[in-house]
């Protein structure tokens, strides 16, 4: 879990600004919901046998005893507001984003945190594959206004079919990999028991031999399914977004059916942790948690490893410093306070001197905060009235009064 300091901090402004921007052009509305849920919700949504509710939950008795559990994820959260509000009584197409923390106990690396963040959106009502396609091309968009250009991303894709195809899916790859037990890991026997299709999705590369020959589900899918599938990828195609079917990709949470995707970055030093972000389909979780019939699809994007994946250094996503003011003098100070405090209030971002310290000092210190111009205040100029505005890159001097101040701030510094 870290701590968020700047300059740090204006990247993550940055991307967050983007992710509003891009979300709220696609017509998605923000969705701000509680940190802490009640257990159950993620155990029945997520699913009892995946590795987040297993593993990686931090669960725990509140004083009256309930169990409750910091989200590990959006989706079930959303879900959850959604049933609460009968939000389909009040319209038919619900989109929602959210941005904020999410909590899973892993073991930690880099891009891969117990606290970190994600930036998600879900859309409830709509079943049509354009909407999957609509969906992956946010994504895709997303990640292109945060500096993250679509030829540098993976886009995989997969379907799960209806949960019925599963189940006689589920059986066929049981029978497979059970013939072949003896290359089974202590967790791919384990997982043959509670859920086989997470091994076809396993790391170890003797299983995932195994794996590229185990049957696929895509080719056992009903025509309906099929179809779906086939619209998603040809609505992609037609936007101009590259992807590439992979039937191993199972995704790690329970909820999903029908279309699913991950986006994977090839570029930075992410390593291992290069999913940058993942979702699907999910039309039965609705109903399974109490509400009626509605289907919804959404992804999340991990907001830390689209850091990682942004090459730029922080600095370069700092705030422009317009104006230094430095004061030589009890009058000088007494002065600039009104001063600074209007041209803040106009918008030029001011820092002024409150220590007795020496020019030299102050300009030093206007230096190391890469104000653009500074301000240079002394007895002599406010009887004058003729102030002394130094440019700080072209170290150019300029006389103005204190009239003409704000007006040739704006000219000499674009903001
Ligand atoms: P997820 O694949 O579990 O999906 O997480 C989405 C993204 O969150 C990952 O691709 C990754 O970038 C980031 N992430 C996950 N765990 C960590 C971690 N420990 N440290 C850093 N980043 C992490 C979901 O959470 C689904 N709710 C997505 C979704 C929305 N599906 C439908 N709607």
């Amino acid at each position: 879990m870290n701590d968020i300091l700047p300059p740090e901090v204006s990247k993550w402004q940055f991307v967050e600004e983007k992710a509003r921007a891009v979300l709220e052009a696609f017509a998605y509305r923000e969705l701000r919901t509680p940190i802490l849920e009640y257990t159950p919700l993620f155990v029945r949504s997520v699913g009892e046998d995946t590795e987040v509710v297993e593993k990686q939950m931090y669960t725990f008795a509140d004083r009256d005893g309930q169990s409750v559990t910091m989200r590990p994820e959006g989706t079930a959260c959303a879900v959850r507001a959604y049933i609460a509000r009968s939000q389909w009584n009040r319209e038919p197409v619900t989109r929602w984003y959210y941005l904020g923390p999410m909590f899973r106990h892993e073991r930690a690396q880099r891009g891969r945190l117990r606290q970190f963040h994600q930036v998600g959106a879900e859309v409830f009502g709509l079943a049509a594959p354009t909407v999957d396609a609509e969906m992956i091309a946010m994504l895709v968009a997303l990640l292109a206004e945060m500096g993250i250009k679509s030829s540098d991303l993976e886009v995989a894709l997969n379907t799960l079919g209806e949960p019925e195809e599963r189940a006689s899916y589920r059986e066929a790859l049981r029978g497979y990999f059970s013939n072949h037990l003896d290359k089974l890991d202590e967790d791919s026997r384990q997982r043959l028991q509670t859920n086989p299709l997470r091994i076809l999705d396993s790391k170890d590369p003797d299983i995932q031999t195994l794996a590229a020959h185990a049957p696929v589900l895509l080719d056992r899918l009903g025509d309906t399914s099929k179809r779906h599938f086939e619209t998603v990828r040809s609505h992609l195609s037609a936007l101009g977004i590259q992807s590439v079917v992979d039937t191993k990709l199972v995704r790690g949470l329970d909820y999903y059916t029908g279309t699913i995707f991950e986006v994977k970055a090839k570029l930075g030093d992410l390593g291992a942790q290069n999913t940058l972000g993942g979702g699907g389909r999910y039309d039965r979780l609705v109903s399974s948690l109490g509400g009626p019939e509605v289907p919804a699809i959404g992804f999340a994007l991990g907001v830390e490893r689209v850091l990682l994946a942004l090459a730029e250094p922080a600095e370069d996503f700092e705030p422009v410093l317009a104006l230094f003011i430095a004061v030589l003098g009890d009058k000088a100070q007494a002065w600039a306070l009104p001063v600074a405090h209007r041209l803040r209030m106009a918008g030029v971002r001011t820092e002024v001197e409150h220590r007795q310290a020496s020019l030299k000092a102050q300009l030093k210190r206007a230096d190391a905060l890469k104000a653009r111009l500074a301000l240079i205040v002394g007895d002599n100029e406010l009887q004058s009235g003729k102030l002394v505005l130094r440019d700080l890159g072209t170290r150019q001097q300029h006389e103005v009064t204190e009239a003409e101040l704000e007006a040739r701030i704006r000219q000499l510094v674009d903001f």
